[in-house]
């Protein structure tokens, strides 16, 4: 492992060939707060800078971020949403645009996102569409944020009849990590966030890196304590790891033509199993962990892993306590019916994203409806 300072500031460059030379940069650290003056100094023109963040977020960050761009000149303002999910909606976007108005903000300002995906993504499609378009930075501040939605430029809010169904491509000019923030999570919201990186673990060579010295699989078994007590060598090797594999995909497949698919390992039933719970009473994360389970156990029945392979993932999945189940209330055939609906069904098939090897994954839509119900009826 590398031996890093507790001061020491990373930097992961997310590289964009599609919009020729276009990159910018992921800054991590502990205690960084007070330094995103220089990334917007770095990487834009701003001289004003819409800040949104929510009720819970905002007392906790807000004035040490305040009290830094003052400090270097900025004009600032915030937007501060409700708390949850269901406020990412077209509401906060109409607020997000009413006070960018308010405020006079030009195409050189920036939005900048403070908060956990919601915030990220809410506030990313609202810079994407204001004056066609208005430089957009993230400070994200869950672990689930900070290792997947503040990376590669999926922006959406929520329509009453699904989730992140309105949204587009739009990647920040900077993204910020200050992973002290983590220590205001609570441990349910930080598993949300492990349930994405135990996924970074089954998928690492698909994502085509090798990063650590030891398979990520390893990794995160030999480091559990050092994770949930936060160890700070620990969380940024992590995080900055975990960004660099979705950075390496999205740099291969920005729009998801291909590859970027294998980044919902897990995803076709986690999410089937949010929507027929009306995304109350399991988050992601848990929905997620139980999705990685099933798509093993289908992995194995197609034998495209071994016995021995499984066995170690469901012990990951175990030693990272996710060991949810569906509700009773939500039947198979609810789950496969919602799984039908997926905005990602191509021409009526359901796609999964399988387990082909040791940390490898591959795309298939030809899954047998009876390997899928009998994978559903071990996740109970
Ligand atoms: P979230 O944004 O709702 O945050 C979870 C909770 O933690 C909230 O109550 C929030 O206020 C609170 N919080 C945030 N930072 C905190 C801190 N430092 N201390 C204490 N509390 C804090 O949820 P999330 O898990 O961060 O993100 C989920 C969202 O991300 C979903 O909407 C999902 O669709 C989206 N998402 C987007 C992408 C993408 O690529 N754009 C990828 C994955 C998920
Ligand atoms: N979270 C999946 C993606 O960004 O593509």
């Amino acid at each position: 492992m590398e031996n890093m300072t507790e001061d020491k500031i990373q930097t992961v460059k997310v590289e964009i060939p599609q919009q020729l030379g276009y990159f910018y940069p992921i800054i991590i650290g502990e205690n960084i707060l007070d330094k995103v003056g220089e990334p917007v100094k770095n990487y834009t023109k701003a001289k004003k800078l819409l800040i949104v963040t929510n009720k819970t977020v905002h007392p906790l960050y807000g004035k040490k971020i305040k009290a830094s761009l003052l400090k270097e000149g900025f004009e600032i303002d915030f937007v501060i949403l409700e708390d949850g999910e269901k406020h990412k909606n077209i509401h906060s976007l109409e607020t997000i645009w009413q006070k960018a108005i308010e405020f006079k903000l030009e195409r050189k300002d920036v939005i900048v996102a403070l908060g956990g995906g919601v915030i990220g993504d809410v506030t990313g499609f609202a810079a994407s569409t204001y004056l066609r378009g208005i430089d957009f930075g993230q400070i994200p501040t869950t672990l689930l944020s900070q290792v997947d939605s503040s990376v590669g430029g999926k922006v959406a809010i929520n329509n009453k009849l699904g989730k992140n169904l309105i949204g587009s491509f739009y990647q920040p000019k900077f993204v910020l990590t200050d992973i002290s923030t983590l220590k205001t999570l609570s441990v349910e919201e930080l598993k949300v966030g492990l349930a994405e990186v135990l996924k970074y673990g089954m998928i690492e060579k698909s994502c085509g890196l090798n990063g650590l010295n030891i398979s990520l699989i390893e990794y995160l078994k030999q480091n559990k304590e050092a994770i949930f007590a936060l160890n700070t060598n620990t969380i940024q090797e992590l995080v900055k790891y975990c960004c660099e594999l979705k950075a390496a995909v999205v740099n291969k497949d920005e729009k998801e033509a291909g590859l970027r698919a294998i980044l919902n390992f897990g995803h076709t039933i986690g999410h089937a199993i949010e929507k027929c719970s009306n995304y109350e009473n399991i988050n992601h994360g848990q929905a997620i962990a139980i999705g990685m389970k099933g798509t093993l156990f289908i992995s194995k029945a197609r034998k495209l892993i071994d016995e021995n392979y499984y066995k170690t993932c469901l012990e990951l999945l175990d030693l990272y306590g996710m060991d949810y189940k569906i509700n009773k209330s939500i039947n198979p055939e609810a789950l496969y019916e919602a799984m039908l609906g997926d905005k990602k069904v191509l021409s009526g098939k359901i796609r999964f994203v399988l387990s082909t090897g040791e940390s490898e994954v591959d795309v298939f839509n030809d899954v047998d409806k009876e390997i899928i119900f009998k994978a559903l009826k071990t996740l109970y």
